[in-house]
């Protein structure tokens, strides 16, 4: 039997961080990514709204950075190089640090995926116009684009688990139910 989130009242190691807009759009973008580059890559119909849908994604999500809960605000994880430096002296020194948001490192890569994400929407978008139609040089670039994003993606997850483990925090679980707790 599966018990209830944790709430912070019941658990004080409990927080919660990330509201079910960030967990949709987050487990949304990855459906539609994951979609357009390994299941319908032939740039159709299906592809071309699966991928417009991405960019919505995104550009709410930018809009929620400024008007969104604490957490999933930019002010709360903009990974400024003052932030920058502090965390890499951390993680040199081995101490562990506990962000409850974003960490800024994470932080730098989430904002990479996004506008990776946003160039994908452009570049796809041109090959539909009579003006770029047909242009080899944006088609390669679309594609690169869309492996980059894989591999940026992929070292996303790996960092995502590692660095749980690392802080002592189930980060992915904490992506499913908004939960942070430390073990
Ligand atoms: C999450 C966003 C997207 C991803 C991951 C993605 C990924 C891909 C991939 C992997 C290919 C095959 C490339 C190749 O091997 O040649 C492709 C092709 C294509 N995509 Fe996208 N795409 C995205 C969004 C879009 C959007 C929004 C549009 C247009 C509105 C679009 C239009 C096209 C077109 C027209 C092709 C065919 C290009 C060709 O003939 O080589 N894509 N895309
Ligand atoms: C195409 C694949 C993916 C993309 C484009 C992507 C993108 C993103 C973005 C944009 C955020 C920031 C969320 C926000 O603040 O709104 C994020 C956070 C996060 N993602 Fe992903 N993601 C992908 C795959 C994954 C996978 C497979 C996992 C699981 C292993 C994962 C785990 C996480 C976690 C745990 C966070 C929050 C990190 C933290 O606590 O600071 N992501 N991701």
């Amino acid at each position: 039997m599966s018990l209830p989130p944790p709430t912070l009242s019941s658990d004080p190691t409990a927080v919660r961080v990330w509201d079910p807009f960030v967990r949709i759009f987050h487990w949304s973008l990855v459906a539609c990514v994951l979609t357009n580059y390994f299941a319908i890559d032939d740039g159709k119909d299906i592809h071309q709204w699966v991928g417009y849908t991405a960019s919505a994604l995104v550009t709410l999500r930018i809009v929620w950075g400024f008007i969104g809960t604490r957490h999933a605000r930019f002010a709360d994880f903009f990974p400024t190089p003052s932030r920058l430096r502090a965390h890499f002296a951390a993680l040199r020194e081995g101490r562990r640090e506990h962000h409850v948001g974003h960490n800024p490192l994470g932080a730098l890569m989430m904002l990479a995926l996004m506008a990776v994400v946003l160039g994908l929407g452009l570049t796809g978008f041109l090959q539909t116009t009579d003006t770029f139609w047909g242009e080899e040089w944006l088609q390669s670039l679309h594609a690169w684009l869309g492996s980059a994003l894989i591999a940026l993606a992929g070292l996303h997850a790996v960092a995502a688990i590692a660095m749980g483990r690392i802080e002592r925090t189930n980060l992915v679980a904490a992506m499913v139910t908004g939960v942070k707790r430390r073990t």
